[in-house]
């Protein structure tokens, strides 16, 4: 290009452009004027540099993957030449705009980087693992807690985190399993747009937000057996309705981006999958934002045996609509040569540089590149008090009551000893979780520091950590290494118990037990705990079992050894602190599992929304069950107790029939019949009986909470319209199709009242 037209064109196209004043709209929402401002940056573009806009690079913070193998030297040299159009994992203010700096100040059409970075379940503050999170059901609260994330890493002059993971996920084997709402589509679909909600704010060109990426795109949480990366095989039917509800909703709501995933599905690799990504996606759903891969899952298209080279796995990503290529080398390698060999059409880098630059007008960054890079509010953001105030209430929310008898908890304040144990029972690390981003080891409260905070001075705590649970070094990418033999902390664990009213044992996994690359073929609680409490539990049978985990365990020996089990997770920074709420009485529990606890590995795959099958349960043997056990789980999804009881009036529903587009009410009476304040969600689940897809035995369609004194009741209302009663259906479409329903009300997916109605043409 000739260079006076280039400083004609920048003046003309450009300057307005870094002036504009970014759009306030959701992505999908198209702005004729910033769709006009990036047709004019295409148009002065070279291939090169349009290529560049698709390549994004890890920086040298924090490798979540394979390390790359290119030199810092020729990275800078990439930056400068405007080959990249986005990095990972450089972080602080000082370093994103140094980095921002090298491409503005040398890059010949000055396009803003964009950061990125897995904020997954908070910056520096640590709310619960989302998992956790999610048991709260409280959407309100897991908004807030995103957005104070958002905060944090945009102060930290980070400008998109790679979250929410949206996979629905059933397997407990599956490590990742704790990055996301569950096992069910619903829930997922609230939960994302919750945290999408959070982290992008209703304005993406403010300070205080983020881009938010919904991933993994699609099928990640159905690899088989659950082993991490594994191949995914479902129908069509499956997958939109189990699979995607989720991403439409991301997608409805404007989410910036979109994250492929690493797994296949019916034998092709999503990241080179057109259905998904253009016929689903970008066809049907109309998305506008971008689509990145997964860490390298470009280039991880050859072992997959789908492409055999660099040249062909480009090719493939390309044209199925992969737009961003995240350190897999491939995009910058093969798409120039791609288009010169007219083996790919240029406008099909057009289109995927058209969305890149959209996400970056959104975000505001033409306007000022520096903008989230700002030092001084880096300092007064992170771990602002406030942030802290707000991840012990979240965390509290988190924790489910699976067991209460004889109603032990709450402790008494002045109860006279109590005997604390366990290896993670005193742990500041394990309740920060994995994925952790930039939390500060060691930094969360223990559950011991946290009790001692609450108990008066008339109260003896005998702490002994009986054993250890994770050894060595824990971090993201070294396998850990678990105790299975060292029990010489028993004893004084056993004297503890002797010695006090009552135990509180810590156990459950190490933070670095779930993530990724996290799975397992069994999910009992690993090392030498179920010893330990078998030790513990002959000689005081009195246990209050505080579980930290991020995948359900199999609890069915612990459960029949102690009074009480408090599922919390990983809680995050105020771990200690909200476990001793709860323990004490100061907030009454309310967590209902987002996922179902089995009674054994061997059922997993375990989720409540299965279908009949021809053969339903009975106790004959040709039936669908389970000849050595049962086929219900140890503690169903949905389920939670609290420190009071609700009582369920009789369901009132409206109307028996309805049709069109005409909705029917459904009212019910809850009632606190014990003798604290409590909250109680109450769940409301459909059974389609007979449909042009065969629909499971019951789906979660809605949810409510409420607070309630002791002794007073309220009616909590319920609109089934025909959006409640959708699926996709075998015209391909998202529609309620006619015929005789089922619906379920109650206080897990289990104890409900059920009444029927028809919806007609
Ligand atoms: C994970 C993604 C993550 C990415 C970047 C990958 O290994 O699958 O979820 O966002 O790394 O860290």
């Amino acid at each position: 290009m000739n260079i006076q037209y280039l400083k004609i064109a920048l003046c003309l196209v450009v300057t307005p452009v870094f002036q504009m004043t970014a759009q306030t709209k959701g992505i999908n929402d198209l702005d004729p004027v910033v769709e006009h401002k990036i047709d004019s940056i295409i148009e002065l573009m070279t291939v090169k540099e349009k290529v560049g806009q698709m390549v994004q690079y890890n920086g040298s913070f924090d490798v979540t993957g394979i390390p790359s193998d290119i030199d810092s030297k020729t990275k800078l040299e990439k930056l400068k030449n405007g080959e990249v159009g986005s990095m990972l994992n450089v972080l602080t203010a000082k370093a994103t705009r140094e980095a921002q700096q090298v491409v503005m100040e040398n890059s010949r059409l000055k396009i803003p980087l964009l950061f990125g970075y897995d904020v997954i379940h908070g910056y520096k503050t640590m709310f619960p693992v989302p998992l956790g999170e999610s048991a709260s059901w409280d959407l309100e609260a897991m908004q807030l807690s995103a957005s104070i994330a958002a905060k944090e890493t945009a102060a930290a002059g980070v400008h998109w985190t790679f979250a929410p993971m949206i996979d629905v996920s059933r397997d407990a084997r599956w490590g990742r399993i704790m990055e996301g709402a569950g096992e069910d589509p619903y829930l997922n679909s609230v939960i994302g747009v919750a945290r999408i909600n959070g982290f992008q704010g209703g304005n993406l060109d403010d300070i205080a937000t983020i881009a938010a990426c919904a991933k993994h795109f699609a099928g990640y949480g159905f690899a088989e057996a659950g082993r991490d990366y594994n191949t995914v095989n479902v129908g069509e039917s499956e997958l939109q309705n189990a699979i995607l509800m989720p991403f439409k909703a991301a997608s409805e709501a404007g989410v910036a981006t979109f994250m492929n995933s690493f797994n296949e599905i019916d034998g092709v690799p999503a990241t080179a999958s057109s259905h998904l990504q253009r016929d689903i996606l970008k066809g049907e759903w109309d998305y506008k934002g971008f689509m990145v891969s997964d860490w390298g899952s470009i280039a991880e298209l050859i072992p997959h045996g789908f492409a055999k080279d660099k040249m062909q796995a480009g090719e493939l990503a390309v044209v199925a609509g992969s737009d961003m290529d995240m350190e897999g080398r491939v995009y910058e390698e093969a798409l120039e040569p791609l288009v010169s060999q007219s083996k790919i059409d240029e406008t099909l880098l057009d289109a995927a540089v058209r969305r890149i630059l959209r996400v970056k007008f959104h975000l505001g960054l033409f306007e000022d590149p520096y903008k989230y890079s700002d030092a001084k509010r880096e300092k007064e953001v992170l771990l602002a008090p406030e942030h802290l105030v707000a991840a012990r209430d979240i965390a509290r929310k988190s924790i489910v009551l699976l067991k209460n008898e004889n109603e032990v908890l709450p402790l008494k304040k002045d109860v006279k000893s109590i005997a604390v144990i366990g290896p993670l029972a005193d742990d500041k690390d394990s309740p920060l979780g994995n994925w952790r981003a930039q939390a500060n080891k060691n930094s969360a409260v223990s559950v011991l520091e946290g009790i001692k905070m609450a108990v008066g001075s008339a109260t003896t705590i005998n702490y002994a950590k009986g054993a250890d649970l994770g050894m060595g070094e824990r971090s993201f990418l070294m396998p850990l290494k678990i105790n299975e033999t060292d029990k010489s902390g028993f004893a004084e664990a056993v004297e503890a118990a002797e010695n006090s009213e009552v135990v509180v044992m810590v156990l459950g996994e190490d933070a670095f037990q779930t993530g990724e690359g996290r799975s397992q073929t069994g999910i009992k609680l690993r090392g030498v705990q179920q010893d330990l409490l078998d030790a513990v539990s002959e000689i005081n049978s009195n246990i209050v079992l505080i579980l930290m985990n991020g995948r359900p365990l199999d609890l069915s020996k612990p459960n029949e050894q102690v009074s009480a089990i408090l599922e919390t997770w990983f809680l995050g920074s105020e771990a200690g602190n909200a476990i001793a709420d709860v323990l004490f009485g100061a907030y009454n529990p309310s967590g209902k599992l987002p996922v179902s606890f089995p009674r054994n590995v061997g059922q997993e795959p375990l989720y409540y929304n299965q279908k009949n099958t021809g053969r339903p349960f009975s106790d004959m043997v040709t039936y669908s069950g389970y000849q050595d056990g049962s086929r219900e789980g140890l503690f169903p999804f949905g389920y939670g107790l609290s420190y009071t009881t609700f009582e369920y009036g009789k369901l009132q529903l409206s109307a028996e029939e309805f049709s069109g587009d005409a909705t029917i009410e459904l009212s019910v009476e809850v009632t606190n019949t014990g003798k604290v304040a409590g909250k109680e969600t109450i769940q409301l689940y459909i059974h389609d009986l007979f449909a042009s897809r065969t629909r499971p035995v019951k789906e979660l369609r809605d949810f409510r909470q409420i607070t309630l004194e002791p002794g007073a009741s309220k009616t909590v209302n319920f609109t089934i319209s025909p959006k409640t009663l959708e699926f996709y259906t075998a015209n391909k479409m998202w529609e309620a199709e006619v015929g005789e329903f089922e619906v379920m009300v109650g206080s897990n997916s289990v104890d409900l009242q059920k009444v029927t109605f028809q919806y007609k043409n």
